[in-house]
């Protein structure tokens, strides 16, 4: 695999100084000036000011000079303008006016974290003590960042610009609508999906398990119960427990546990997917407000002028 991984995202809000308070709520470790880290990725956030809510940059990581070459000549082949600098190479997604930028960046090593012991139907796993889910009572702090999503009112081309441009691959598609795409072993670290309008739907980041999904929108609702967007549930495409919050700003943040993960490529047929199953596979019915962002409108005004 070329890449390895999202390395970062770069938000432009309109209020970073709350949004930052937020994404500190989220259980992100604030570094100052509108830098966020993960546990285990690092700095993988960053807010700076912008007039309406938008994706700035996403950044990828690779491992050699080599990777950087590729991409260079996958951007080229799409007749695009590449900025490359000593360890990274850069170049704007024509659609949605996001720059990517891959560079040679260490990979993240996550600690094998035990899975917590269930009972079940003739299963006695657990003897005699309460499970560890409902012991836990310190903060959740997501691991890494998972994915983010991106509308495109040319979901083709901006899907090309990633798959040909700089290499990630189709795990899942969505009939005439979405792409699942992926830049590491994770089922997607990014999602196209066709809109009438650019514009960052999510972001995603990993926590531990379930219960930490759970907990950690427990404790983001419990003095802002406007936060809530749309959880508890289990995604079908990806299979990842979700629960979707959102920002000051009007991006949704979601908490994710168990996604699938694509190791080896033969082993993985990509599917095409409609209806509910491209949206969940159980849960509460998505609000009409996950699926049409309630700012969307004043988005395409903006975008207009
Ligand atoms: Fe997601």
């Amino acid at each position: 695999m070329p890449s390895h991984g999202l390395t970062s995202l770069t938000i432009g809000v309109p209020d970073v100084e709350e949004t930052e308070r937020y994404y500190t709520d989220f259980g992100l470790t604030p570094l100052g000036g509108g830098r966020l880290a993960t546990l285990d990725g690092g700095e993988q956030l960053r807010l700076t000011y912008a007039p309406t809510r938008r994706l700035i940059e996403l950044r990828v990581g690779v491992d050699d000079p080599d990777d950087l070459d590729r991409v260079e000549r996958g951007l080229r082949g799409l007749d695009l303008a590449t900025e490359r600098a000593t360890g990274s190479v850069s170049a704007v997604e024509p659609v949605t006016g996001v720059r990517a930028t891959v560079e040679i960046a260490p990979r993240t090593v996550q600690e094998a974290r035990p899975a917590p012991v269930y009972n079940g139907p003739g299963r006695i796993d657990r003897q005699g003590s309460r499970a560890d889910g409902v012991l836990r009572d310190g903060r959740v702090r997501p691991r890494k960042l998972g994915h983010a999503v991106l509308g495109s009112t040319d979901q083709e081309a901006t899907q090309r610009f990633f798959t040909e441009g700089l290499g990630f691959k189709v795990s899942d598609l969505v009939a005439d609508r979405a792409a699942f795409l992926r830049c590491s072993t994770d089922h997607h670290n990014l999602l196209v999906q066709r809109a009438p309008v650019a514009f960052l739907h999510h972001t995603s980041w990993q926590v531990d398990d379930v219960d930490e999904v759970g907990r950690g929108a427990m404790q983001m609702l419990e003095e802002h119960p406007e936060r809530h967007v749309w959880g508890m549930g289990r995604h079908h495409v990806g299979s990842n427990f979700f629960w979707y919050l959102r920002d000051p700003a009007g991006n949704f943040s979601e908490y994710y546990s168990d996604m699938d993960c694509i190791v080896d490529d033969q082993l993985w047929e990509p599917g095409v997917w409609e209806g509910m199953k491209s949206l969940y596979n159980w849960g509460p019915p998505p609000p009409p407000s996950f699926l049409k962002p309630e700012d969307l409108a004043a988005l395409m005004t903006d975008a207009h002028q």
